[in-house]
């Protein structure tokens, strides 16, 4: 049976990590979310984020646009937290309404490198790409860090990633390598899915699709981590991998709800305190 990579556990020691450090700066960070429309997840989301600002004593900024405010209004907000020298990081939750007329590249190139803690800027993605990455991806950045507190050494290891997206396939990828995986990204083309995740001592599942990872598609012993985050009907969610049947196959494994989830926000805690630092070191 498998042990739990446990991202409740692993979140707060993160989180704990960067209340002390921030306590003893003479003024906080502050992280300015910007939430167009009022989709419900969305909404659980940022309140996530304002909660553990509040635990970690960064100041957090609320900025609330209507579903059909427009791209030139967002931008004009970006533009302004921009020029404020008193907001360290900025982060517009994603997906913005549908029928929202943006360009989501725009939208990414607006946000200043030095503020952008989701890592979503072309100049950080390049950085990222170069090795010298000065804020990290939020997500596989966590998901790293539960490997870390496992003990767990990508170096040598095939790491198998399911999912190209910007957010987390391609950042994961990338962090992997430079942990000197050997790294392989499969994606709805791949042929033979199976015949290759189940090559991966370390899988990585994000699809966004629930519980495509069965356990005929993992190898006995191997890592495997979720980034998956489905709903189900109510307020229920879970994960990419069919957890139930994987489990028993794996040496570790992320649950959903409570894997990488929690890790993904206390990176961008740990992001923002970097940031802060960077800005003011200028
Ligand atoms: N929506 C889902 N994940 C993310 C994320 O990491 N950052 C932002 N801005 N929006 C998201």
């Amino acid at each position: 049976m498998s042990q739990l990579l446990d991202g409740k556990l692993v979140s707060a020691k993160v989180l704990d990590r960067v209340a002390a450090e921030v306590a003893g700066m003479p003024q906080p960070p502050t992280l300015a979310v910007i939430l167009v429309g009022d989709d419900p997840a969305s909404q659980v989301y940022v309140g996530n984020k304002k909660k553990a600002c509040e635990r970690v004593g960064i100041v957090s900024q609320e900025h609330l646009l209507p579903a059909d405010a427009g791209q030139a209004k967002l931008l004009a907000l970006v533009n302004a937290l921009n020029q404020d020298k008193n907001v360290h990081g900025i982060l517009c939750q994603l997906p913005l309404p549908k029928g929202f007329d943006y360009d989501e590249q725009a939208l990414c190139r607006a946000v200043s490198p030095a503020k952008d803690v989701d890592v979503f800027h072309p100049e950080n993605v390049g950085k990222l790409m170069q090795g010298e990455p000065e804020l990290l991806p939020c997500t596989p950045a966590g998901a790293l860090e539960l490997l870390d507190d496992a003990g767990i050494d990508l170096a040598g290891k095939h790491v198998v990633v399911i999912g190209r997206s910007n957010i987390v396939g391609k950042p994961m990828a990338m962090l992997a390598l430079q942990r000197n995986a050997t790294v392989t990204i499969c994606h709805s083309r791949t042929k033979n899915l199976s015949a290759i995740t189940r090559q991966a001592d370390v899988l990585v599942a994000a699809v966004g699709r629930l519980h495509f990872v069965t356990a005929d598609m993992v190898k006995d012993g191997a890592v495997v981590v979720d980034v998956g985050i489905n709903r189900l009907e109510g307020r229920k969610v879970r994960g990419d991998v069919d957890f139930d049947a994987v489990a028993p196959k794996c040496s570790w494994i992320t649950p959903v709800p409570g894997g990488v989830g929690p890790m993904t926000i206390s990176v961008l805690m740990k992001n923002t305190l970097a940031a802060a630092k960077l800005q003011r070191r200028k």
